[in-house]
This record gives structure tokens, sequence and C-alpha cells, in this order.
């Protein structure tokens, strides 16, 4: 089974991106060579996924420095324009942990090297190797939720947390994906995902290409499913776990997770441990996105809503510690309490 790549290198170290935004009707790839086009596609969404944002934005930093290790800009030596890349990266999502941790990864990286001849190819190291150990923790997860989708199972998942989210073969789709490799019979319900429709768009899209069953439905439908009995689990990914084991994930997943407590299904969130942030405590200290009202106003340039309407739009929310059956990590299944002690 080949997976999508939704990120690459160009031969010289400019950026590939496959534009999610314009997914399932077209499979259009970018080129981006500049900090700002980084960011911009960023905060577009042309590349998203908590592992993939921060994978796209080490990559970002690159292209703030020249060949011989100095700053694009004349008036920046190459340490000063990491920092500088690594700002304007920074601010543009502020809730998936996975983009500050892979900036401060590059920072010190680069601070460690210095300005001078090699930074730039120290950096390309930098950037492989978040994307490198992102992969192999996508297999961990894999690996270590695949108990937990037996043959014949049916599992229901939010939004995307597969291949186009990630620079592996995804987090709560990781185990499915095993599963299915495995030869193992498994069906997805897939919920649409509303405002932006990474269900429907995206999961629906992967799930297709890697010819694994799947039904779509809309969020409102998502409770009404788990209660008729036929959905072993809920899997979903996450944006950020803070240190009580709350967790920050698309829009939706909290009220996906009372209902799967209400109807007696557990719900499992999938993640790595980039993504797990001890320094937050709890699930209220998750800065939490705000995306512009438009994506509720509108849909494939149609109105939906009468002109004028006001609209609320944050794009994630936190679902409490105790919603949450276990995470499934690189580290293997984890409850969602005791993560300083586990991992710090
Ligand atoms: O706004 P998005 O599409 O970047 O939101 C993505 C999610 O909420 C995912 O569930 C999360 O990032 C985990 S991806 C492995």
């Amino acid at each position: 089974m080949s997976l999508i790549s939704p990120i690459a290198w160009t031969p010289n170290h400019g950026v590939r991106i496959l534009d999610q935004t314009l997914l399932p009707g077209e499979e259009r790839y970018l080129e981006i060579t500049t900090v700002p086009g980084m960011a911009e596609a960023i905060t577009a969404l042309r590349v998203r996924g908590a592992p993939l944002i921060g994978i796209a934005a080490a990559m970002g930093v690159v292209q703030g420095v020249g060949p011989e290790g100095s700053g694009l800009s004349p008036d920046l030596d190459g340490v000063e324009a990491v920092h500088a890349a690594s700002a304007v990266l920074r601010a543009t999502r502020p809730t998936a942990v996975n983009l500050s941790w892979a900036l401060g990864r590059m920072v010190e990286r680069a601070e460690r090297h210095g300005t001078g001849p090699g930074l730039r190819a120290a950096l390309i190291a930098e950037a492989d190797a978040i994307w490198a150990e992102d992969r192999a923790m996508c297999d961990r997860i894999g690996e270590a939720g695949l108990e937990l989708v037996p043959d014949g199972a049916t599992v229901l998942t939010h939004c995307n947390a597969g291949a186009l989210a990630t620079g592996g073969k995804g987090t709560a789709l990781a185990p499915i994906y095993l599963a299915h490799e495995r030869g193992r019979r498994v069906q997805v319900i897939v919920d649409e995902t509303r405002p932006l429709l990474q269900g429907s768009r995206l999961t629906a899209w992967e799930l297709q290409r890697a010819g694994i069953p799947y039904t779509v439905i809309a969020d409102g439908m998502a409770a009404s499913r788990l209660r008729r009995g036929d959905v072993a689990a809920v899997l979903v990914g996450a944006d950020r776990i803070a240190a009580n084991g709350d967790v920050a994930n698309k829009i939706g997943t909290y009220g996906l997770a009372l209902a799967a407590r209400a109807a007696g299904v557990p719900f499992y969130v999938a993640a790595p441990r980039s993504t797990i942030d001890l320094r937050t405590p709890t699930g209220e200290h998750i800065p939490i996105e705000q995306r512009p009202p438009g994506e509720l106003a509108e849909l494939g340039g149609r109105r939906l809503t009468p002109e004028g309407a006001a609209a609320w739009n944050p794009a994630f929310d936190v679902t409490p510690a105790s919603l949450i059956t276990a995470l499934i990590t690189d580290h293997g299944l984890l409850p969602p309490s005791g993560l300083t002690e586990r991992l710090g």
C-alpha cells in the first residue's frame, strides 16, 4: 500500500506541497521557496495537521537561509535569519504544539552551528530528522493501536489524522492502515468535520486511495451512529495534549467524546510525543485558534448564511482527560494521566 506524501524537498531544497485546500477535486502541487510562502501555506491550510505543520515549518526555515549560510535578507546574518523565519512561522497557527516544538529544534540547531558555511545543510539535516522521526512515530502508533482494530471492526474518526496530516502513515489512521495491511477487514465511519470538511474531503480521499471501506456522515449524525452499537471505538488525533491529559483537537471532538461516553464506546486519542506538551498544565491553558467567520458563512464560494450573519469559528476544542479511554502514542497505550511522570 503506498500512501500519499503531502510534502517533499525539490532538488534545490525548496518545498513541494500538495495543496490540500483543493482536494478531493484536484491533486495540485505547489513549490515553496520563501518563508512568507510557507507561512501562507500553513495559515491557509494548504499544509495542515499538527505533525505535518511542524515538518513544513522546519522545511520553511531552510528557505530563509542562503547557500553560504547567511540570511537571505541583507541586514540579517544566518542565525538571525533563522530566528526571524521562526517568528514568522510560529505566528501562523497557535494550537498545534508540534509547530513551535519543531521551530525550537531548528533555532537550537542554528545556534549550535552558527552563521556561515554549512548552516543551510545543518538546517536541512535537522528538518529531515524531524520528518524521519515523525514517520517512525506514526509506525509505532500504528503498532500500539493495532489491538484496538480487530478483524471486522468498524471505527469512527473525526477530521483528518492520516498520511495527509503527518510525515508518515498518520496518527489516528495509523492503526487502521496497519490492520488493513495485515489483512483485517476494517470499516471507517468518517465525520464530515465542518466547517472545512477535513473528514469528507481528506480522510475519505486517502482511505479511498488505500482501498479501505468508509462511510461519510455529517458531524451531527455521529451520536446516533454511536448509539447503534456497531462502532468498536472512536479514534481521533490531537493538536496538543496538556500535562493533565486534556486534548485539543479539531472542533467537534469534544462533542464526539461526550457522545461516545453516553453510548459506552471507547474513545482513543492517537498522537506522537511531539504533540504532548508537558509545559501546558491543563486544557484551559491551550491557545485555541479562531478562524475567519467566512469559513462558516460560505462554502465553495456560495453563501450559506444571510449577509452579515455573525459566526463563531474556533478551529479546535478541548476534550477533558476524563472522557478519554487511552492515548495511543509512540510510547504505547497510555492512560491520559500521569504524563509528566511517564514522559517528563
Ligand atoms: O485545522 P487542521 O486541519 O490542521 O486540524 C487538524 C486536526 O485537528 C487533526 O486532528 C490533528 O492535527 C491531528 S493530525 C495527525
